[in-house]
């Protein structure tokens, strides 16, 4: 019997149940280890041919630095992509934007905060519409 509730339990969670399990944080920040403080939504859908923003800020002492990653590999600015930075204290916030969207721009993105203390990621699930 409690096999099969805790396997109910396991099929169950929504994408917003996933969220909140994502963005536990056990990390001790208190040496001042980057953390994520503020972001957009975990999951991200964006129309084919339109834009697909996604942001982070974390804090820390040193203030950290960030790094976009999509399916493992490091996001570099081009022609469709776009990442800013702002810092303000110990804040870093960055947005990546990609314009326009294409196939290959779908799946996992992560944002990675790094200062000398240790690195903090914050990971986003997107997918395409028509
Ligand atoms: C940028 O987008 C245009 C239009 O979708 C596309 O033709 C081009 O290949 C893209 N360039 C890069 C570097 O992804």
């Amino acid at each position: 019997m409690r096999t099969v509730i805790l396997t109910i339990l396991l099929v169950l969670p929504t994408i917003a149940q996933l969220k909140q399990i994502e963005d536990l944080d056990f990390t001790d920040h208190s040496n001042g280890s980057p953390k994520i403080s503020r972001s957009s939504y975990f999951k991200q859908d964006f129309r084919l041919g339109y834009k697909l923003k996604l942001f982070c800020e974390a804090n820390g002492t040193p203030r950290p630095r960030i790094v976009w990653y999509h399916r493992g590999v490091e996001v570099n600015p081009d022609h469709n992509r776009t990442i800013r930075f702002s810092i303000h204290g110990d804040t870093t916030s960055s947005h990546l934007e990609i314009d326009p969207t294409s196939i290959g721009d779908k799946g996992e993105y992560e944002c990675v905060a790094t200062n000398s203390k240790g690195s903090r990621v914050k990971k986003f699930l997107t997918d395409y519409q028509y």
